[in-house]
């Protein structure tokens, strides 16, 4: 089937990617949305990473550069797409961080648990804040955000752990306070997917050799390997399109069976 979101404005925030091999899911979100007919507008702080995107997009876009940590990026990120069109039908949060001094509850700095709270947790609540009143004027407006299997696993990175189990939680807030209002909210919980900033960027940070951290994610999957970006942004399509229409306050995992994984 093509023409799943033909016609649809969508901003797609973290639509750029970290620089390595693979293809990253906000990306790839954006290729597959793009071969659907949405038209797009690609956020991202790094604008030669949102360039990229946009240069394999085959519809209609737009760059903008933004960094949703910064005072105000929330209220111009509406503004932009109310200039572009004068309206939103949909919203994608793709950002997400859990950069250098996260760590176990005993060792993660202020200052990191901080950011990262800032980025991947307040920033969403400001930017579906600002882009709800657009989206509520769409008749058929759509939330999709991107969590992480950490929201509901251990994990040794506790910031980014609690930011996005406090996604899931903002994400059901939204769902049930705008369902009167025909507006959508719903979000993926990721596993182990093969994309640079879980290669390339965990590599850097810790010194282990690419191949043997793919041998080793892949190994901890119960299917047997990771996924891949794409895999995120089939899921996100569906969520996005008209045939998720009565589907709200869902915590979709895409993960190879990790999050029903029992040890014994
Ligand atoms: N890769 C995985 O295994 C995995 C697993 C679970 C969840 N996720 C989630 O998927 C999402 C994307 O992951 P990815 O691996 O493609 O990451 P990525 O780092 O390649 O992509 C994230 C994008 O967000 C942008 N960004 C970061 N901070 C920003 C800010 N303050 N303002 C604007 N843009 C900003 C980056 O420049 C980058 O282009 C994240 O939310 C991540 O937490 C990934």
């Amino acid at each position: 089937m093509s023409g799943r979101l033909a016609g649809k404005r969508i901003a797609i925030l973290g639509a750029g990617q970290t620089r390595g091999d693979t293809e990253g899911n906000g990306r790839a979100m954006a290729r597959i949305f793009s071969r659907e007919g949405a038209d797009l507008l690609l956020i991202d702080r790094d604008e030669s990473a949102a360039q990229a995107t946009a240069d394999i997009c085959t519809g209609p876009n737009a760059v903008m550069v933004a960094d949703v940590a910064e005072e105000g990026a929330a209220d111009r990120i509406a503004e932009a797409a109310k200039a572009r069109w004068g309206g939103l039908d949909g919203l994608v949060y793709n950002i997400g961080i859990g950069d250098g001094g996260d760590g176990p509850a005993g060792r993660v700095e202020d200052e990191a648990w901080d950011r990262i709270m800032l980025v991947n947790l307040t920033a969403a609540r400001r930017v579906m804040g600002a882009c709800i009143p657009l989206l509520r004027d769409s008749g058929h407006g759509a939330i999709v955000a991107i969590s992480s299997l950490a929201s509901i696993a251990p994990s040794p990175m506790i910031s980014y752990s609690v930011s996005k189990a406090g996604m899931n939680r903002l994400v059901q807030s939204v769902a049930f306070h705008e369902a009167a209002h025909q507006v959508r909210c719903n979000a993926i919980t990721p596993g182990l997917i093969d994309t640079p900033m879980a290669i390339e960027g965990h590599s850097k940070a810790s010194g282990i050799d690419k191949e043997a951290l793919r041998k080793g994610r892949d190994r901890a999957v119960p299917m047997g390997h990771m996924g891949r970006a794409e895999d995120v942004a089939f899921a996100a399509l569906y969520l996005m399109s008209d045939e998720a229409k009565f589907v709200t306050g869902v915590i979709l995992p895409v993960d190879g069976g990790s999050s029903v994984k029992v040890a014994i």
